[in-house]
């Protein structure tokens, strides 16, 4: 398949649209609030770092990823950020959008300070599992217990 010419770029509020219709493409449901609320705390408060982006071709966009870093007391970033959510559409996948995206995400990350950077994964989902192995992040130290109540 032809290698992607994306172009990456940070996310706007003007995305929220592209990002949903994205999402739903990738997930068969949509999830607006969801993405309002993110958006709210990606473009409405000063204690997050925008360090979302959005791959675009051909004017359009076809992929994202969202994450954020916290900014700490006195201005000063964290050392870890979470990438909370990734989607390119369906008919742009393969081509290294997504590959593209995590690489520019995490040059910006570094760029300010950040050394570690987390996200969560449903265990069952090997495709997403592989995907992010293959972009070298790996399981994490510490797991995450639960109970049903
Ligand atoms: C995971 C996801 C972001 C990957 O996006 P993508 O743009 O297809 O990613 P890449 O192209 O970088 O890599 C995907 C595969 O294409 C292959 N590839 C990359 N460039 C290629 C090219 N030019 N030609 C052929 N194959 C290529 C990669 O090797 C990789 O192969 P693998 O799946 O066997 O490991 C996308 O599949 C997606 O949106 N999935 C749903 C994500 C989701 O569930 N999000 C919600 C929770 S976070």
């Amino acid at each position: 398949m032809k290698e992607s010419a994306a172009k990456i770029r940070l996310m706007k509020a003007g995305d929220f649209d592209a990002v949903v219709g994205i999402d739903e493409k990738v997930l068969q449901t949509p999830r607006p609030e969801y993405y309002r609320v993110k958006f709210e705390k990606l473009f409405g408060t000063r204690d997050y770092l925008p360090v979302s982006l959005v791959a675009e071709e051909a004017g359009t966009v076809v992929g994202f990823v969202m994450g954020e870093l916290y900014l700490g007391e006195y201005g000063i970033f964290q050392e870890e950020a979470t990438l909370h959510t990734i989607g390119v559409d369906p008919a742009h996948q393969h081509r290294g959008i997504g590959k593209q995206l995590i690489s520019e995400f995490v040059d910006h990350l570094r760029k300010v300070g950040v050394q570690k950077l987390n996200t969560l994964v449903d265990w069952n989902d090997s495709r997403l599992i592989r995907f992010f192995s293959a972009n070298e992040f790996g399981p994490s130290k510490t797991i995450n217990l639960e109970r049903r109540l």
